[in-house]
C-alpha cells in the first residue's frame, strides 16, 4: 500500500513541491541520482567503469511539450559525445525513457517519438554505443515495442525492457528472444492493475524466473535488473551453459552496491544504471517505495524541514 502511495506522490504536483524544497532531503537523493549535470554523470561513469560498465539516464520522462522533447535529445547528443571524447563508448551506454521523448503527445506522439529515439540511435552509433529503450506503465508497453522493432531494423543492438510484473511478458520474452536482441528483464516499477499485471510478490518472482529461463534459453543477450540476490543466484544457475560475456547483470546506481562489487570483482559482466539531471523526483519517489527502510529516512527529513 505504501509502494502505491508513493507512485501516486511520484505524479502529484503539490507532493513534488514539497519534496524539491526540502534541503534535508538532498543527501537520499545523492545516494540514487549521481548529480544534476553531464559532468557529474561523467565523473560517476568513469569511476564505475574500471570494473563494470554503465548506462546513463537523461532523467524526465512524461512531457507534453515538444519542444521539452527536443531538449532531451539534444541533452543525449551531448552526453554521447562526451562519452566517445572520453573514450567510455565501449563502457557504458545510455537508457531513454519514450515518455520524455513525446510518445505521450496527443498528435502524433509515436511517430514523434521514433524520430526522435532514431536520433539519439544515430549520435549512440558514432560514439561506438548503444541505446536501450525503459519501459514505462502498462499502457505504453505496446506503442514502446513496436517503436523498438522499428528501431532495431536501422539500429540492431538497441535493446528493450521487459517487466516480469505483467501477465503479458513471458509471450514477450518468446517474442524477444531471437538472435542480436537485448533485454532488460526487470520485475516493474509502475502501480499495475490486477488486470494486467501480478500483485504479489511471490508470484512477480515466479514469473522473473519463467521469463529468465525464456531469455537464457534464447539467442539474445539477457540484461538481468535485479537486486535480488535469490534471483541473481537463479540466473547464474540458468545461465551455467552460456558464455559469460553472452548475458549480464544489471543494477540502479546506490542500491546494493557491496552485491554489485562482488558480481564485478568475480568477472560477472555487471552494468551500473546511473540516473542524472534536475528532474529526479518522480525517478526518486519510485526508488523510495521499493524498501520500506527508504521511507523512514524521507519521513524523518520530511518532518524535521
Ligand atoms: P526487490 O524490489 O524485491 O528488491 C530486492 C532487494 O534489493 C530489496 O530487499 C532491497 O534490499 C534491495 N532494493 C531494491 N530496490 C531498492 C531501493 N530502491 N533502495 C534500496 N534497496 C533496494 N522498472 C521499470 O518498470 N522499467 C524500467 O525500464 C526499469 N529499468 C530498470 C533498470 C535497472 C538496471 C534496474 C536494476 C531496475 C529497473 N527497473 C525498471 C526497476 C525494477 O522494475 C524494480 O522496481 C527495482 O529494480 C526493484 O526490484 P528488484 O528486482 O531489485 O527486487
Amino acid at each position: 500500500m505504501l509502494r502505491s502511495a508513493l507512485i501516486a506522490a511520484s505524479r502529484s504536483a503539490g507532493c513534488r513541491t514539497a519534496v524539491e524544497r526540502t534541503p534535508l532531503l538532498r543527501p537520499i537523493v545523492d545516494r540514487f541520482v549521481a548529480g544534476s549535470d553531464v559532468d557529474s554523470a561523467l565523473r560517476v561513469a568513469s569511476q564505475l567503469a574500471v570494473d563494470r560498465m554503465v548506462t546513463l539516464d537523461h532523467l524526465g520522462e512524461d512531457t507534453l511539450d515538444r519542444a521539452q522533447a527536443e531538449q532531451t535529445v539534444e541533452a543525449y547528443r551531448t552526453v554521447l559525445a562526451r562519452l566517445a571524447r572520453e573514450g567510455l563508448g565501449e563502457r557504458a551506454e545510455v537508457s531513454v525513457k519514450l515518455s520524455a521523448l513525446g510518445q505521450a503527445l496527443p498528435v502524433d506522439g509515436d511517430k514523434i517519438a521514433l524520430e526522435n529515439t532514431r536520433r539519439i540511435c544515430e549520435a549512440a552509433a558514432a560514439a561506438g554505443t548503444t541505446v536501450t529503450v525503459d519501459m514505462e506503465d502498462h499502457t505504453t508497453t505496446d506503442s514502446t515495442l513496436s517503436i523498438v522493432r522499428a528501431l532495431r531494423a536501422d539500429f540492431p543492438g538497441t535493446g528493450t525492457v521487459l517487466q516480469a510484473y505483467l501477465k503479458r511478458t513471458e509471450a514477450d520474452c518468446a517474442d524477444f528472444a531471437g538472435a542480436g536482441s537485448r533485454i532488460r528483464l526487470c520485475k516493474g516499477a509502475y502501480d499495475e492493475p490486477a488486470s494486467v499485471a501480478y500483485r504479489d510478490r511471490s508470484e512477480v518472482d515466479a514469473s522473473y524466473v519463467r521469463c529468465l529461463r525464456v531469455l537464457m534459453n534464447g539467442d539474445g543477450y539477457p540484461m538481468v535488473a535485479t537486486h535480488d540476490t535469490r534471483l541473481i543466484e537463479i540466473a547464474e544457475h540458468l545461465a551455467a551453459g552460456r558464455k559469460r560475456d553472452s548475458y549480464e547483470f544489471q543494477m540502479l546506481y546506490g542500491v546494493r552496491p557491496q552485491v554489485q562489487d562482488e558480481l564485478a570483482a568475480r568477472g560477472l559482466r555487471m552494468r551500473v544504471y546511473v540516473p542524472y539531471g534536475t528532474e529526479w523526483y518522480p525517478y526518486f519517489m519510485r526508488r523510495l517505495g521499493e524498501r520500506p527502510a527508504n521511507v523512514g529516512f524521507f519521513l524523518q527529513a520530511l518532518v524535521r524541514r
